[in-house]
């Protein structure tokens, strides 16, 4: 721990997580950051309903690291010396080390040596572990899958009832509501089915997978990489499914952009639900205004053309 023992990181990021915004996970989290020329950054964790571009607190803290440290007036990439994670209490089904894009960053703008401590408000630090050791706790054996699936398999109980009902009898929805009851989704217990018809007249198939709050694959966008993987990457799509329960399945703002990447300007969109209601739509109605690589290119002319 650094000289003063690491005191005004445990406070940065106890102030980081009161506010945090994770009204999905309740689970609140904050990290504060020391760069080697003393600089401070902290940040919390940032959820969202589609459990796909939540932040973590780290993936936060670095994100100000980037824009604030002013590196490149320095002429230095910043180096991570000393991190703090702060936690209401540990919620042992989701344990405390940082997720894959954190521990990406970490492996950027860290060293092996650079200090992780672990603390909860009212307790403090009840774990510290250097960053070359917490990539091997990452590892296989430090995680209890039995346990974890048997939690999984109890959860999906709650989720999903196999009685295929009459609308989804006929092929290939049959297949939707099949995509749908394979979803993995013991975070949220919102299963979603997906399901791509290419302008060739072929069918793709998607069911949600969640690791936790953040980063999860999504049923839709599942489907088209099924399409691509399959066809290469001059598929596109004719019309895309969504399978859920309640309102029917909506694509999220990050599927839409998977399914503009492969769409025409007559792709149709298609929301079920277990009722059997639908919807359809355009998707140049869904994603106005959309980003794409015209976007990209025009920049790269820009570019190439000025130096
Ligand atoms: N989900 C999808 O699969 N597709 C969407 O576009 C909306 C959200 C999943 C992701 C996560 O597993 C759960 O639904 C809650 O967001
Ligand atoms: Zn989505």
């Amino acid at each position: 721990m650094s000289a003063n023992g690491g005191q005004d990181l445990f406070a940065a990021a106890a102030q980081a997580l009161r506010h945090a915004y994770a009204p999905y996970s309740k689970y609140k989290v904050g990290a504060a950051l020391r760069l080697s020329d003393g600089q401070v950054f902290s940040g919390c964790n940032v959820e969202n309903a589609a459990y796909m571009h939540g932040f973590e607190a780290l993936e936060s803290a670095i994100g100000a690291m980037i824009a604030g440290s002013g590196w490149v007036a320095r002429g230095k990439t910043p180096e991570i010396v000393e991190v703090f994670h702060c936690f209401e209490t540990i919620d042992p089904r989701y344990g405390y080390l940082p997720g894959p894009l954190g521990v990406g960053l970490l492996r950027i703008f860290g060293a092996p040596d650079t200090q992780l401590h672990f603390a909860t408000e009212r307790e403090g630090v009840f774990d510290s572990v250097v960053s070359e050791a917490l990539l091997a706790r990452l590892s296989h054996s430090h995680f209890d899958k039995d346990q974890y699936l048997d939690y999984a398999r109890e959860r999906r109980r709650r989720a999903l009832s196999g009685v295929v009902p009459p609308i989804f009898r006929d092929s290939p929805f049959e297949k939707l509501f099949q995509a749908r009851l394979d979803s993995f989704c013991p975070v949220s217990l919102y299963a979603v089915g997906g399901m791509v018809e290419t302008t060739c007249g072929k069918f793709f198939y998607g069911g949600n997978c969640e690791p936790g709050y953040a980063k999860c694959l999504h049923a839709e966008s599942i489907a088209i990489a099924s399409m691509i993987s399959m066809l290469g990457p001059a598929a596109r799509i004719r019309r895309i499914s969504v399978l859920t329960e309640g309102t029917p399945g909506i694509p999220c703002g990050g599927c839409r952009q998977h399914i503009n990447e492969f769409a025409t300007k007559d792709t149709l969109v298609a929301g079920y639900n277990t009722a059997g209601d639908v919807y359809e739509d355009l998707q140049v109605n869904l994603l106005p205004h959309s980003f794409g690589n015209a976007d990209l290119e025009s920049a790269r002319i820009v570019r190439e053309s000025g130096r």
